[in-house]
């Protein structure tokens, strides 16, 4: 079975707190989000590669590490997966964003792609799909096969809140793949929402409901 983290550090889970709060407001709900995938792509990143180089200081020449290897590119699912951008980007500046909008049809339930944007050089990069719930998992499928369908071979899965029903999923569906998860809820509702979740995080982050 995948590969998959719970990211337990206390500040990522104070900041989810703070976030599943009725009472928090748009403002400090989107800073939140950034902070907490900001904090989230700290351990994501953990294991990439390092290369040895020399460095000029002041005072001598220090033996010293760089990130080596492919480069990164982050892709947020629309719209939700929008407010951990700027968090990851802060981390990783070089980094190229790729775009995939899916919405879930409300007759057949499946999973519509209606945009798709990725880095022309896509395939040389190893990619973290971002989007702060992973519900029933259908979005994420969805995106990751598309992104494969691209030539990417490396690719990780970064999300705030799962639900276990998506968690299986995505692993059923996606063996290959690494998923980052701040914490994983007890179920999802008739209307397939994470309990108890925070709601619809893209109506919280963009303050449209
Ligand atoms: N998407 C959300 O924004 N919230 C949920 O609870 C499930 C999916």
């Amino acid at each position: 079975m995948g590969y998959i983290q719970i990211l337990d550090h206390p500040l990522i889970q104070h900041k989810i707190s703070l976030l599943r709060d009725k009472n928090t407001g748009t403002k400090e709900f989107k800073e939140l989000v950034s902070e907490i995938a900001m904090l989230m792509c700290y351990e994501a990143t953990r294991n990439l590669p390092l290369k040895e180089i020399e460095v000029e200081t002041p005072i001598s020449v220090a033996k010293t590490n760089v990130i080596s290897g492919r480069k990164l590119a982050f892709v947020p699912i629309l719209r939700a997966g929008l407010g951990m951008v700027e968090g990851v980007m802060e981390l990783v500046p070089a980094a190229k964003v790729g775009h995939i909008g899916i919405y879930r049809d409300p007759v057949t339930h499946k999973a519509v792609e209606y945009y798709c944007k990725l880095p022309s050089d896509i395939e040389e990069r190893d990619v973290i799909v971002v989007d702060p719930m992973l519900a029933t998992g259908t979005s994420a499928i969805d995106a990751i096969h598309t992104i494969k369908r691209h030539g990417v071979t490396q690719i990780k899965f970064m999300c705030i809140i799962a639900a276990p029903e998506g968690i299986k999923a995505l692993q059923e569906a996606h063996p290959d793949i690494a998923i980052y998860c701040g914490v994983c809820d007890e179920r999802l509702n008739d209307q397939l929402y994470i309990v108890p979740g925070l709601g619809d995080a893209g109506d919280r982050i963009f303050g449209t409901k």
